[in-house]
């Protein structure tokens, strides 16, 4: 269910989402514990009792994180067992998702409540911009679309095929290329690298794929290396 991943950070595995074409996905969420004990809670999965009570044993939720437009599938669930938790759009996910009590928007500055504890960056995308977030006390950086693998064999026939041309079945996690034909404007992107290359990442979590923990920063570079 849950399980430690370094200091004061968790991650849960979900069921697999079917999104556009019927590619399904598998999925990730991660949980940090916060200085003030309170939980930040990172594209949470689908939403069961176990996988509540699990978090809830952590400590009380007090942020409710979508890091991009397309994780907000099981946000209301979340946000309605936990209803004091803050809970923070990427952009475009207040247009997207009016009817949800959206508290604060993502963007280049952390929140209060877990600056200095957990950095971020904006990583501009014409199909839905990510808020890439570095946690310190484990040293670990979380994509939540940009970087991905799916396991061998995951898809079949065709799909199989348009997965590996777009580099999600590939030998190591890697960009999808249409993240890297989105990723505009080239200096925001640029900007954003920059800014994830100067933290000391141990650990690359993703939401679609597993960690990451051997040469973090090597991998780092071969990934965006395309950008430049
Ligand atoms: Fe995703």
């Amino acid at each position: 269910m849950l399980s430690s991943s370094g200091p004061d950070l968790w991650i849960a595995d979900g069921p697999p989402i079917t999104a556009a074409a019927g590619f399904h996905y598998p999925t990730r969420m991660a949980v940090a514990r916060l200085a003030d004990g309170g939980l930040w809670l990172w594209s949470p999965v689908a939403f069961d009792a176990a996988l509540r009570d699990a978090v809830a044993a952590l400590g009380p939720v007090a942020h409710l994180v979508a890091p991009n437009a397309l994780h907000h599938m099981a946000l209301a669930d979340w946000a309605a067992a936990f209803p004091d938790a803050r809970l923070h759009a990427a952009p475009g996910l207040r247009a997207k998702r009016a009817e949800l009590a959206w508290t604060d928007d993502l963007g280049a500055d952390p929140h209060p409540g877990w600056a200095g504890q957990i950095d971020q960056a904006v990583f501009p995308n014409a199909i839905a911009p990510e808020i890439v977030f570095f946690h310190r006390a484990s040293g670990t950086a979380l994509f939540t679309d940009l970087l991905q693998q799916m396991p061998p064999g995951w898809y079949r026939g065709w799909r199989g095929l348009v997965a590996r041309l777009d580099g999600m079945t590939g030998p190591e996690p890697a960009v999808p290329r249409k993240f890297r034909l989105a990723a505009r404007p080239r200096a925001g992107a640029r900007a954003a690298l920059a800014q994830i290359a100067a933290w000391p990442v141990e650990t690359v979590l993703m939401a679609h794929g597993n960690p990451v923990t051997r040469d973090a920063p090597g991998f780092l570079r071969r990934a965006f290396r395309w950008l430049g």
